[in-house]
């Protein structure tokens, strides 16, 4: 079946570009983000792999550990990264999973047969310090995903996961929050001394309490 939010993420030992990894003990207490690409030596791919070795600073900053994984063997995974250095002008900074054997795409069901018989989708899987799933996105082969987006998600579930709010669409660290509705008047007062602005009942906004 495949994985929810609030399961456990599988663990797994596999080769990876920079060894072999213990997914668990890589994540330490630390977040992680797991994502899974199609081929290596594909044009997407090698843009996604490339920009988010220029971005691993934003990772490192929210306490994210990074893990990418593609169905290729760990020698065309070496020869692969020379490319996306390259021509991404960047060097890869974060290891890449060789699963050849389906290992962890079947665990993590990151191949979806009707997509494609043997190359894995687009997955993500933000796992929390808990190791319990937060996010899944799935994007199709043909659809590199927006790394600014899954680093505002992180910004979300790391605040909300410590105060009680929620963030409303679109978003942004630093834009005003919302009041969980489980939270009363009071203890709202007591929570977030800059104040609510109330609307409805259930729609309350505050400032973003961490900052
Ligand atoms: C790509 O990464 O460019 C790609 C991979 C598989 C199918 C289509 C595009």
């Amino acid at each position: 079946m495949a994985l929810r939010l609030g399961d456990e993420a599988p663990n797994f030992t596999i080769e990876t570009t920079e060894g072999t990894i213990n997914f668990h003990e890589y994540l330490g207490n630390s977040w992680g983000i797991l994502f899974s690409h199609p081929k290596d030596y594909t044009p997407v791919c090698t843009t996604e792999l490339g920009y988010v070795s220029k971005i691993k600073n934003e990772f490192d900053k929210r306490n994210v550990k990074i893990l990418a994984l593609s169905v290729d063997p760990l020698e065309s995974h070496k020869g692969w990264t020379k490319d996306i250095n390259e021509t991404q002008n960047t060097t890869v900074n974060y290891p890449i999973i060789a699963d050849p054997e389906r290992k962890v795409s079947n665990l993590y069901d990151m191949i979806h047969p009707n997509a494609n018989e043997t190359f894995t989708v687009r997955s993500v899987f933000i796992v929390g310090p808990d190791k319990k799933i937060k996010l899944t996105l799935t994007y199709p082969a043909s659809t590199g995903r927006n790394f600014q987006e899954i680093l505002r998600v992180i910004d979300s579930l790391q605040l909300t996961s410590s105060y009680s709010v929620a963030t409303p669409a679109n978003w942004n660290y630093g834009e005003d929050c919302i009041v969980v509705p489980a939270l009363s008047d009071d203890d709202a007062n007591k929570k977030f001394p800059k104040g609510f602005r109330k609307i409805k009942p259930y729609l309350r906004y505050t400032a973003q309490p961490n900052i």
